[in-house]
Order: C-alpha cells, then structure tokens, then sequence
C-alpha cells in the first residue's frame, strides 16, 4: 500500500471511503470537506475502484476534485493517474489533496474541458463517472465516440452515470444536481449509451445497476481489443 494515507489500512466501505475522504481534503474549503466525505454513501465508489486493475494508467474525465483517482492511488491501483475538469476551483482542491498521498507525483490534475477533446495517452484505464448527465443531450454521442477513440487498444472504458428509471430516482438526482451544481442535467440511459459505442473494436464487458438511498445508479465497462 505505498500510496495509502496515514498508517491505517483504507477499508472500502462506505465508512471506510468516507474517513479516507476527510482525509484527503483536511484543510480545504468547508464544501469539499463537507461533500466529498458524503459521496462514498451515494455512489458505488467500492465497486467503480475494484473494476480497476492493479497498476493502471488511468485517464480520469471530469474527475471534480479528484477524489476517484486519489482513492484509486489509496488503493494501490495505480501506475499513474491522470485527470481533468472544467472547474479550476474543483482541479485546485484537487491539487491540494495530492499533496496528501505519500507519492503526490502519481497523479496529475489539469484544468481542461471535454469540448476540448479527450487526450490521447498510454492509458491502460480511462473513466467517465457521473459525468455524461452534466453533457447537453446533442453532443452526448459524440462523447461517448470520443472516449473511446482515447481508449488505446487493450485497455478499458469505465463509463458510470445515473439511471433515467424509475423516474422518482432520475428526478431526485436532477433535483440534486439542480442543487449542487445549479444545472438541470439530462440522464442518458445504459443502453442508449452502449448504442452510441459503435466502435467495432470495443466490447461491453460489464454492465451493473445499483441503488444507494433514493439515487440509481449504472455501470458500464468497454474493452478495446489489443489489436484494435
Ligand atoms: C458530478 S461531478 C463528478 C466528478 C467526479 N467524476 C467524481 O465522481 O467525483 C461532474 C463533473 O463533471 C465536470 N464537467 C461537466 N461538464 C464538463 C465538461 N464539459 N468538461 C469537463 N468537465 C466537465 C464538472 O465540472 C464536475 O466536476
């Protein structure tokens, strides 16, 4: 566990991911510290890390404040970890928080938005979590096309979002983001998603759905052949 925080074992339970959390953003602006540590009991945080391989490159898009590559570095999955976000105030706190891990070098933040394109790298991992709802519905297809063009051949294209039923759950997460983010955001459903992979080279993998208190959630895992 070179990359783990303090002396404890991190433990991948809701409880577990949140103490991790606090720790990350110990010091920083009360939103961080108060939200951050909140996210591990609405998000499938344990299962998005265990879907990735030990010693990844991984490219994280609008990874926020960074806090899926910093658990994925407390985790020892890493070899390297990329990410980026249009917010400058998110990738700032994201700074900070690297400079907590016992090898801050590990990950990298930039400020940088999808429209921009998606950088191509070495990546043997590259995700997208909860991020295609925050992507107006035309140029969502686009998106999706343009994370795997950034998938190289062999690596993995973990895409988690919000689901679109039963409308009480989709709602309730549009009234949260209308909330946290002040955007009214716009679900795409696992399988209009999996129809806009029309790559031939990548294949659905893994497809997951998961409740945590009134939000839905999906999982879907793409692989790039190794010779595609
Ligand atoms: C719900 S947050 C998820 C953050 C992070 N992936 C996580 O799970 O902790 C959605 C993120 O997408 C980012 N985002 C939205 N539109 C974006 C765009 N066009 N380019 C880059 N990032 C974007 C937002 O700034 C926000 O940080």
């Amino acid at each position: 566990m070179s990359a783990q925080l303090g002396s404890t074992f991190p433990v991948k339970t809701p409880a577990g991911l949140a103490e991790l959390s606090r720790s990350y953003y110990a010091g920083q602006h009360w939103r961080w510290r108060l939200v951050q540590p909140l996210r591990p009991y609405i998000c499938p945080f344990a299962e998005v890390i265990d879907l990735v391989p030990r010693d990844s490159q991984v490219l994280d898009v609008g990874c926020g404040s960074g806090l899926f590559l910093l658990f994925l570095a407390s985790f020892d999955k890493l070899r390297r970890g990329v990410g980026f976000d249009v917010a400058e105030d998110a990738i700032a706190t994201a700074n900070v928080a690297r400079q907590r891990l016992h090898d801050p070098d590990l990950l990298h933040f930039a400020v940088r938005s999808v429209e921009q394109g998606i950088p191509h790298g070495d990546w043997t991992v590259v995700s997208a979590i909860d991020v295609i709802h925050h992507i107006p519905p035309p140029h969502q297809p686009q998106f999706i096309r343009d994370l795997c063009a950034a998938t190289p051949p062999g690596a993995r294209l973990i895409i988690k979002d919000m689901v679109t039923q039963p409308l009480w759950r989709a709602t309730a997460n549009r009234l949260h983001d209308l909330v946290m983010a002040k955007q009214w955001v716009h679900h795409a459903s696992p399988e209009q998603v999996e129809s806009w992979v029309t790559d031939p080279g990548m294949s659905c993998v893994h497809r997951s759905r998961r409740d945590m208190l009134w939000y839905g959630h999906w999982t879907l895992v793409f692989q790039r052949k190794a010779d595609a």
